[in-house]
């Protein structure tokens, strides 16, 4: 662990990084990381094994109940979460009110809020497993509308009429864009889901837990595991990257961008990671999509970046590209603006902040850590 991740704690005082760096917090069976191999799985699976076997439904499945689904039990989830496809006119009357010009985080972060609000008459008893369920489904099913109408509020176009016959990938890009795509978006965003559905203790999946800890509503959990996505180190570090892209232009000046970004120390978007000290999985499986994209769009440009920029991360400082430095290029392939790319992000996650949440209900202990205090000693008095 790095001295600034440290803390020098006296005798009979427990050690713990800073930010809990390196620091087991409590014990999960949902998702199992190694850092050092780029492992990930799910339940078991593995990322590889998932991807391209399955969609973003059977792995909410098995995030949420352990399990990848029988075909009728596929069928009945499917169904209820299809069912709890809404966008309530409150939400819409919301959604008018937020500037154009707001970042889509706080719009959303703002409307599942208020979809939990508008629970009034919910009874205060009402923390049990079916409640809980019918709210995971209604967040899950209303968070990629509610992404979609701010989008089509703030481009002045039409929400299309919400449908019962699409999946998950394939109604959101049909909501965005007002027509189905074709099948190999619908795949390739559900590919995207999948991968960026759960990571375990990150910070905004730690936070829901924390938060649904105190026994309040899923509705506190999700706002706040969105506020704490929104933010440059965690899932806001995605909208850097195209940016970052078309700054350096040429594959001739990656070098020089990057020495002087590195001589400033200034953190290049989209490499390293607090986890994956090799490899991250997932930034491989995209790999691979971002080069069939180039093929078939006839442009390496974003492929040619990519890779020029993690040759020389990798030469100069044994750092390696993470999620986000390919999901970006791909979500740009497929025409999304770069400020969709973190919501979107928020709603694969969902999937594994719900499945946390469900977990951390179980666990029945409220977090509650300590601070070692190393302000004014005691005894101050007011003159
Ligand atoms: C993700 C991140 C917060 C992890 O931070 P971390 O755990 O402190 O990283 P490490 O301990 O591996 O850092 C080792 C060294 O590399 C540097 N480093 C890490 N990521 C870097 C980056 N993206 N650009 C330049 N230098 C970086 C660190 O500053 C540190 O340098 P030091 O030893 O001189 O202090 C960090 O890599 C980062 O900010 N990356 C860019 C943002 C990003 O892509 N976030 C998405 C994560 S999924």
């Amino acid at each position: 662990m790095s001295e600034k991740n440290s803390i020098t704690l006296e005798q009979n005082e427990v050690i713990l990084g800073r930010g809990l760096r390196g620091t087991t917090v409590d014990s999960s069976s949902i998702c199992h990381i190694e850092g050092d191999k780029g492992l990930l799985c799910y339940r078991g699976y593995s990322i590889e094994e998932l991807a391209g076997k399955v969609n973003y439904e059977d792995v909410v499945h098995l995030l949420w109940y352990g399990e990848l689904p029988s075909p009728t039990e596929r069928e009945a989830f499917v169904t209820k979460m299809r069912a709890s496809r809404m966008l309530p006119n409150e939400i819409l009357a919301l959604l008018k009110t937020i500037p154009t010009n707001a970042n889509p985080m706080d719009a959303i972060r703002t409307s599942i809020s208020m979809l939990g609000a508008l629970e009034e008459n919910t009874p205060p008893d009402s923390f049990n497993d079916e409640v809980n369920n019918e709210r995971a489904l209604k967040i899950l099913a209303n968070l990629p509308i509610i992404v979609a109408a701010f989008h089509r509020i703030r481009t002045d176009k039409p929400i299309p009429e919400i449908r019962h016959d699409l999946n998950e990938a394939a109604h959101f890009l049909y909501l965005l864009t007002g027509k189905v795509p074709n099948p190999n978006i619908i795949s390739t965003l559900d590919l995207l889901y999948i991968l960026q559905a759960e990571h375990s203790f990150n910070n905004s999946t730690f936070s829901s837990r924390v938060i649904i800890s105190s026994k309040t509503d899923l509705y506190s959990a999700i706002t706040a595991a969105i506020g704490s996505l929104k933010g440059p180190l965690h899932g806001g570090a995605n909208q850097g990257i195209i940016p970052m892209l078309k700054d350096i232009g040429s594959v001739d000046n990656v070098a020089p961008w990057i020495h002087d970004k590195l001589a400033k120390k200034e953190l290049i978007m989209g490499i390293g990671h607090p986890v994956y000290k090799t490899y991250d999985p997932r930034a491989m499986l995209l790999k691979n999509v971002l080069n069939e994209f180039s093929e078939e769009l006839e442009n390496d440009t974003w492929i040619k970046l990519s890779n020029a920029i993690q040759q020389i991360m990798l030469e100069e400082k044994n750092l390696y590209a993470n999620i986000d430095f390919y999901s970006a290029p791909v979500y740009h392939s497929l025409g999304i603006p770069s400020d969709l790319f973190t919501p979107i992000f928020a709603i694969a996650r969902t999937g594994g902040w719900i499945a946390h949440a469900f977990e951390q209900i179980k666990n029945k202990s409220i977090y509650r850590p300590k601070a070692k205090y190393v302000g004014a000693p005691s005894g101050k008095k007011v003159s």
